[in-house]
């Protein structure tokens, strides 16, 4: 059996989809979620699916190795980004080399980059007058949203769309792909 560790800093809905997606299968669990806000909803759903939670501080991630136990601890085999906003140092990427990925919801390489998350995102899309937006899910790395792209999904915006109905349809895309490409990816080696 596979462990995968999600760090969520806010709503987790991604995280809860994943948690389901693996709670009857023979391949992988997962085993821990790592939040950086105690008051993230997250928590709420990692207590709901019976899931051990942590919540770290910005000197725990970046000036010891407290986090990096953690997922020792756990077993971890992956780690997966599903709403998480901090750049993730350089020990935690070399210490889980090709094993740290991120969903970023729109199409890489474009609408990125550091502080390009949440609705900004959706706003962005539709400022720019695009007619397709989409998820990206990819290796992390030192950069923001600069990871070697694993997978993308695409969806038309219609003329009447605003950054509200575009999250509902990014939403439904990284439900539909992410646990898949998470399976695939666990599967592979
Ligand atoms: C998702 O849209 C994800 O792509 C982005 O943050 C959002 C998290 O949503 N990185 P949730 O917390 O999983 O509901």
């Amino acid at each position: 059996m596979k462990h995968i560790a999600i760090f969520a800093s806010g709503s987790g809905s991604n995280a809860e989809n994943i948690a389901r997606y693996f709670e009857k299968s023979g391949i992988a669990r997962v085993s821990l979620i790592l939040c950086n806000n105690p008051k993230a909803g997250v928590l709420a759903r990692a207590e709901k699916l019976n899931i051990p939670s942590k919540v770290f501080s910005r000197h725990d991630f970046y000036e010891t190795d407290t986090i990096l136990q953690w997922l020792r601890d756990a077993k971890t085999d992956l780690v997966v980004l599903a709403g998480f906003l901090w750049l993730v140092p350089k020990s935690l990427i070399a210490a889980y080399p090709g094993k740290i990925i991120n969903i970023h919801p729109a199409l890489l390489p474009g609408v990125g980059g550091k502080g390009m998350y949440g609705m900004k995102v959706h706003e962005t899309v539709i400022q720019n007058g695009a007619t397709r937006s989409g998820i990206t899910i990819h290796f992390v790395n030192a950069e923001f949203d600069e990871g070697e792209i694993l997978f993308k999904a695409e969806c038309a915006i219609e003329p009447g769309d605003t950054p509200e109905t575009l999250a509902a349809k990014i939403h439904a895309l990284e439900y539909a792909h992410f646990p898949s490409v998470i399976e695939k990816l666990l599967t592979r080696d």
